[in-house]
């Protein structure tokens, strides 16, 4: 299985001297903060610049956020010009620049450009890495289903960077090329998150898996169980979820460790490969959408893959339950009761409510058979964290604080925002059992996302614990303009490798 789509966007550094522009397809990108005129531009040939001011003057040009504008100059070594508006100063920060480079990019493609100098000469604060990583993201496309294009669409190859004489241009190309990794990661994860779900089956996942194994080489392992070996070590609250579907369940290990690392983090990532709600069925409107429901173990590959690459000194441990949640003949039914590999008894409700079952038999056997310092845990677990925070944040509960914080921040560095939700012991009483230790269903509607996590909090021990719900972050979003909103964003991918990264600076 394929992971990307895409081939990686070139980067260079130099100063305004050494930028050599080529004849066809280059572009100029010249950034302007809102109501900041004349351009502050030192590539810009004057009579451009007149022309640009005349528009300014007109307020057809206003570097307003998210407003660019493309002025073809053949007559220039450059050929055009591309303004791209940074907004207000004071408001500016990463995430305006990937909305407004998304918007830049739409106008990119249509005048077909293929490569562009981006003038930061005088702009020695803009964020180039999340310019680099936003346009890797609005230029990716997902046409495995579609027949080959005639004239396949352009894209920008080559990313020139053209900066003034105090600035350090090795840190500076390495801090991109960073970026440009990580956003091949994510587009990683939406290529598996978009492939059809008669495609990406549990098997689908595991082979994606021992290939990136397989790439990662020495310090990489994956090992993977299959139906036998989980009934063997009791994985019952997985297995039931199962046994409606013919595509056989897995559990997934990709194992990364450093020879000088000192701490091990596990990353677990709901793998339902397609959710029908089971016998609890979903209603037919949008069904199709419950093929996202394996984004969660998407992030967590494709975060194992850029690991592998970047080999950071920590271990990391990506656990990916999977299944095919379906109605089926022998399909678990309403009031069954399941143990869990931890011992504890669960009575299924709803087999609508399938994340948390597959996740309590990883979450629980991760931590009893790794014990990682931590464990977190991405999944498209309730439909409730939709209705709470729409598509602009995904939902974060835990028992440790520490770490929380340190994913919120994470979160506010990448674009790829949580919100803190509480979970309180009040919570964990509303999942008690009548007949079973614990119900897969809260009471109700009550605090849906809240309850899921507080299932989840029984299976996993004294390990300091984080979960993101990322049902409304994981597709549909609408409010980035470098993502496209039918296809799957890749949200968490981003997000974890900053996180590691930072966690392995400060050691
Ligand atoms: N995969 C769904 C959650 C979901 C809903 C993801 C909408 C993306 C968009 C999950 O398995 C589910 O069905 N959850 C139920 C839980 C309920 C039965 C307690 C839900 O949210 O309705
Ligand atoms: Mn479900
Ligand atoms: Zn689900």
């Amino acid at each position: 299985m394929k992971l990307s789509a895409d081939a990686i966007t070139t980067i260079t550094v130099c100063n305004l001297e050494e930028m050599s522009w080529e004849e066809n397809g280059s572009c100029l990108v010249v950034p302007a903060y809102h109501k900041e005129f004349p351009l502050n531009s030192a590539v810009l040939a004057e009579e451009d610049e007149l022309v640009l001011q005349a528009l300014a003057d007109r307020e057809v040009l206003t570097g307003a956020a998210g407003c660019c504008y493309y002025l073809p100059v053949p007559s220039r070594a450059y050929g055009g010009v591309l303004v791209l508006g940074l907004g207000d100063r004071d408001k500016f920060d990463a995430e305006s620049l990937r909305r407004t480079t998304g918007e830049a990019s739409s106008l990119l493609k249509s005048n077909k450009i293929s490569r562009i100098g981006l003038d930061l000469v005088n702009f020695p604060e803009l964020p180039a890495p999340a310019f680099v990583e936003s346009l890797n993201l609005a230029q990716y496309r997902f046409e495995t289903y579609k027949k080959a294009a005639e004239n396949p669409a352009p894209a920008v190859q080559e990313i020139a960077l053209i900066v003034g004489d105090t600035v350090d241009k090795a840190s500076l190309k390495e801090s991109c090329d960073l970026a440009s990794l990580i956003s091949v990661a994510a587009n990683g994860a939406r290529h598996l998150a978009n492939t059809a779900s008669n495609d990406m089956t549990p098997m689908a996942l595991a082979a994606a898996a021992q290939k990136i194994a397989e790439e990662g080489g020495e310090q990489c392992t994956c090992t993977i169980f299959d139906q036998e070996h989980m009934e063997e070590l009791g994985m019952n609250a997985l297995l039931g979820v199962a046994r409606g579907s013919d595509e056989p369940p897995f559990m997934i290990f990709l194992e990364y460790t450093h020879p000088e690392a000192t701490q091990t983090v596990a990353l677990v990532g709901k793998g339902v490969t397609f959710d029908t709600g089971g016998i609890s069925l979903k209603p037919a409107g949008k069904m199709n959408e419950m093929k996202f429901d394996m984004c969660g173990a998407a992030v967590v590959l494709a975060t194992m893959m850029a690991v592998n690459h970047l080999k950071p000194v920590i271990n990391v441990i990506g656990v990916v339950p999977t299944v095919e949640n379906m109605p089926g003949g022998s399909a678990q039914t309403p009031g069954e009761i399941v143990r869990a590999c931890n011992g504890k008894t669960i009575e299924v409700l709803n087999t609508d409510a399938e994340g948390r079952l597959i996740l309590a038999d990883a979450l629980a056997y991760t931590v009893e058979s790794r014990k990682p310092d931590c464990i977190v845990d991405l999944a498209t677990l309730t439909g409730a964290v939709v209705i709470a925070l729409g598509h602009a944040a995904a939902g974060v509960l835990g028992t440790d604080e520490t770490l929380i914080s340190a994913l919120l921040a994470a979160g506010e560095r990448t674009g790829e925002r949580l919100w803190q939700l509480p979970l309180w012991e009040d919570h964990d009483k509303l999942m008690e059992g009548t007949f079973a230790d614990l119900n897969n269903i809260g009471p109700d509607r009550e605090a849906g996302t809240i309850t899921g996590a507080a299932f989840l909090k029984a299976f996993t021990g004294d390990t300091p614990w984080a979960h993101i719900d990322i049902a409304g972050v994981s597709y549909g979003v609408r409010n980035k303009a470098y993502l496209k909103p039918d296809y799957a964003s890749g949200f968490g991918v981003r997000l974890l490798l900053d996180w590691l990264l930072n966690q392995t600076e400060k050691d």
